[in-house]
């Protein structure tokens, strides 16, 4: 049996509270880091938007892991709020600091301790930051959510980067996309004033499109068994989600281009707009005539298209690829592609990654 010791901050609800659930290894030992705690789990407790709290975390961290001899040592680090939602400069000042001390200067330093303290330690290590698409989109009303999980993603680039060179701790960040949690429920209860994107949210909910926090634990839990780039910022929701797995990266460069066909018929321009935006991509239009054509080419960059309306087939030294509306291809660096457009004319929406 995998002897494991996991640390999950913000376990007391929502992401947190379903990879407690989720916890891969039968048995491991799981100790919640909250203010509320919850009475299945073994519990720090620590507001951590208080710095004074840290050192009670640290100190957990330390006695936990000098005496551990077992095969896997995981912090998970899942609290974060939104509070106060509303434009800098208008809301109160003492919970905007809280916010930025929970959300950008907490996951830095709660994760030094981690580190600090499994140096050591003679097992497989992980340290997980949950952050989200708000580290590259721009949402008025969460200024200091997005800048602290932006944060989040480039402290793990350079300390995945780090514990490649020595430490050897494998350090991901995971956005998990638009999750059924406490959380959300808040977003729907803020005013369009505070918050002007709310409606895309109140819609989301109402379609039923948030995602399930128990698949989205279980995805967070595989990631670990992933060949990962160290440092590797992983968004669950885009279909390159996999996109830091080195074997998947090597097989996509084999294959060059491919196409994903939309589901559930054509989306909006708009819809196609925001599949950009999630991926922080900016992308150009373009369109031509009836059977206009393009000769063989490459580029020395990742080509993300999307099919707006009208049609197009790509050909490939593997074969045509036809797009329709919605319809998505991705065309790896290096890869010899022509087209010619179909009897109706395209559009399409384009960005280089
Ligand atoms: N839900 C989404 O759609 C979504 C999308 C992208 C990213 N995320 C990220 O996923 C993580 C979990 O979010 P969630 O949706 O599960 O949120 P949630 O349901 O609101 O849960 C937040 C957790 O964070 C803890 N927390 C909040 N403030 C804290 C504080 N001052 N000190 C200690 N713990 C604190 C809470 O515990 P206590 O209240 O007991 O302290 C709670 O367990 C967050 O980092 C969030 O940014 C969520």
């Amino acid at each position: 049996m995998v002897e494991a010791l996991v640390w999950i901050s913000g376990a007391s609800s929502g992401i947190g509270r379903a990879l407690a659930d989720a916890v891969p290894w039968e048995g491991a030992r799981v100790i919640d880091i909250s203010r509320r705690g919850s009475s299945d789990l073994e519990h720090v407790e620590a507001d951590l938007s208080d710095p004074a709290s840290w050192t009670t975390v640290a100190r957990s961290f330390e006695r936990e892991l000098r005496a551990f001899s077992g095969d896997v040592a995981v912090f998970v680090h899942a609290a974060g709020t939104l509070e106060p939602v509303g434009f800098a400069g208008e809301v109160d000042s003492d919970s905007y600091a809280r916010n930025v001390v929970l959300n950008s200067a907490a996951p830095q330093t709660l994760g030094h301790s981690f580190l600090a303290a499994a140096r050591e330690v003679d097992a497989r290590r992980h340290l997980v930051m949950l952050t989200s698409g708000a580290a590259s989109s721009v949402y008025a009303g969460w200024s200091s959510y997005g800048a602290g999980k932006a944060a989040v993603d480039q402290w793990v680039r350079n300390v995945g980067a780090e514990q490649d060179q020595r430490g050897g701790v494998r350090v991901i960040s995971i956005a998990p996309g638009t999750v059924d949690t406490g959380m959300q429920a808040r977003i729907r209860e803020t005013s369009g004033e505070d918050f002007p994107k709310r409606q895309k949210f109140v819609d989301l909910h109402e379609k039923g499109e948030l995602e399930d926090p128990d698949r989205v634990a279980r995805e967070v839990w595989g990631l670990l068994d992933r060949d990962l780039e160290n440092g590797a910022v992983v968004d669950l929701r885009a279909p390159t989600a996999a996109s830091h797995d080195k074997r998947e990266q090597r097989r996509r460069q084999r294959m060059g281009a491919r196409v994903e066909k939309a589901q559930g018929g054509p989306p909006a321009r708009e819809e196609i707009g925001a599949k950009f935006e999630e991926e922080g991509l900016r992308p150009h239009s373009w369109g031509n005539g009836p059977q206009e054509s393009y000769e063989w080419h490459s580029h020395g960059y990742h080509k993300v298209l999307y099919c707006v309306s009208g049609g197009i087939v790509f050909h490939t030294n593997e074969g045509d690829f036809e797009l329709e509306p919605g319809d998505r291809l991705d065309v790896e660096p290096g890869t010899e592609h022509a087209a010619t457009v179909g009897p109706e004319g395209v559009e399409c929406l384009e960005a280089a990654r």
